[in-house]
């Protein structure tokens, strides 16, 4: 391992340079103006993989924005690690918050900022220059690597759901390592166990045939605005708890033992309200923050609109009304029929005054990884080894939609190991990816690499 490890330590400089050509290349995968950029980014990670030494590197065609696939299966009687990653990104607005163009990567102290640092084109690109370290030193890889990076992640990865269902065979792995998530804290060598699950709703109220004027019909008909507000506060009561009729039936409990680890975490409420800029912190009762965002389900409005929201006033009277509404979920919950018992529960609160329509977005199920995994175990040792610390596992409120299917399909066991913080700013203006992070991941994929070959 050594000539491995002094290789990436004297080739820091270069790794960053080659990060910032990949974060300018602004991948964006909901917007269709980016179109071509997903091509270009797919392209990139297809030339990048072929540099580094991986064969059969090629981009794979979907309905949607292109894969991009590789491997090396020269280590018969080696385990085989499947890489995922993503190269789509969020939109950027609002723009004027950046301090650095969004596409244009600057340095500032220890963290490169652009849209997609740390989600997920740093986190990707270190497995990237792992293995290259292996093939420009060794000549060779320690056991089996396949990579499978997409372009829709941010969307769902619906297409990818498909090409899983389809390729098993080409995908078979014994684990899937993924970086996508974040460490506990700066320099605490971190594993995540679990992530959330979502189910997407959006409900649009409909009243009078059209927005009408408020004095002369005011007080005559129901407000779909007014009824919409009704509904949400209907969705949960005082306590934080969903008041959606079955919502909390296939929830697994947090057992006594997790609840002991969790509270063993370092955890200021205080800072954490500071950091927020919140007066005090709120959420489901009986549970703590890292309970609350972790391991418990929720519900909240992520956008709502209808009426005059200009400048200035009107008076008027809409004629609709909309509301996005999405859930996180927690194990054993199923976003099908989370959705199902969301739109059964709307449809028989609401008043007969109004029409409603409702759609389910998108959805993605939660998951709880084994902890004895040889694969896990492998990279617990790795992250320890490479930060001089004991591992911290930790549970992770968002989610990953692809990493349930990998689990059921495959067969294998997700491995997350992120390298990002939570206050890097993903999906925020100026996200950005600590440097000295991005070193430390390209090493302790190559220890995870010799670590599982074992
Ligand atoms: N990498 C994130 C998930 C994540 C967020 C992991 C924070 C760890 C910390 C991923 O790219 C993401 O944003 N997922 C979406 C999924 C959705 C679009 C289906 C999410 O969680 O909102
Ligand atoms: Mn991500
Ligand atoms: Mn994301």
């Amino acid at each position: 391992m050594q000539n491995i490890i002094s290789y990436i330590n004297s080739n820091k400089e270069k790794y960053v340079e080659e990060l910032k050509d990949f974060l300018r290349i602004p991948s964006i995968s909901t917007s269709a103006e980016n179109k071509s950029d997903m091509i270009t980014a797919a392209n990139f990670v297809v030339k990048k993989l072929t540099e580094a030494g991986m064969e059969n590197a090629k981009i794979i065609e979907t309905k949607g924005h292109p894969l991009v696939y590789a491997d090396w299966l020269y280590a018969p009687g080696k385990p085989t690690v499947l890489v995922y990653g993503h190269y789509d990104v969020q939109p950027v607005d609002p723009i004027d918050l950046w301090d650095s163009p969004p596409f244009e990567p600057t340095i500032r102290g220890e963290n490169i900022y652009a849209r997609g640092a740390t989600d997920d084109k740093g986190q990707m690109y270190m497995h990237i220059k792992s293995v290259e370290a292996f093939f420009k030193t060794v000549g060779k890889l320690p056991l089996n690597v396949k990579f499978i990076i997409e372009g829709e992640e941010e969307i769902g990865s619906g297409n990818l759901e498909e090409f899983v269902g389809k390729n098993q065979d080409l995908l078979k792995c014994d684990a899937v390592m993924i970086s996508d998530t974040s460490l506990y804290g700066p320099g605490i060598p971190t594993l995540t166990y679990g992530l959330r699950g979502l189910c997407y709703m959006e409900v649009t109220v409909t009243g009078p045939n059209r927005d009408l004027h408020s004095g002369t019909f005011g007080g005559g008909v129901d407000n779909p605005i007014n009824v919409l507000a009704e509904l949400i506060s209907k969705l949960k009561d005082y306590n934080g708890k969903i008041k959606i009729p079955g919502f909390y039936k296939d929830v697994v409990n947090l057992t006594k033992k997790e609840r002991e680890n969790f509270k063993r975490l370092p955890f200021s409420e205080k800072q954490y309200a500071k950091t927020l800029g919140v007066k005090e912190l709120k959420g489901e009762k009986g549970y703590t923050t890292l309970e609350r965002v972790w391991a418990r389900p929720t519900l909240d409005c992520n956008g709502i609109f209808g009426g005059f929201t200009g400048q200035g006033a009107k008076t008027v009277l809409p004629s609709k009304a909309t509301a996005k509404i999405s859930m996180r979920l927690v194990p054993n919950q199923d976003p099908k029929k989370v959705g199902k018992q969301f739109s059964s529960y709307i449809k028989k609160i609401a008043p007969k005054s109004v029409n409603l329509e409702i759609n389910d977005l998108h959805g993605a199920y939660p998951i709880a990884t084994s902890l004895d995994d040889k694969a896990t175990q492998a990279a617990a040792d790795a992250i320890a080894k490479v930060f001089g610390k004991k591992t911290v596992f930790m549970r992770e409120g968002g989610s990953i939609p692809i990493v349930v299917t990998f689990a059921k399909k495959l067969k294998a066991a997700p491995v997350l190991m992120g390298l990002g913080l939570n206050t890097e700013n993903l999906h925020s203006p100026n996200e950005h990816f600590n440097l000295n992070h991005f070193q430390l991941g390209i090493l302790s994929s190559a220890y995870f690499f010799d670590e599982f070959s074992k």
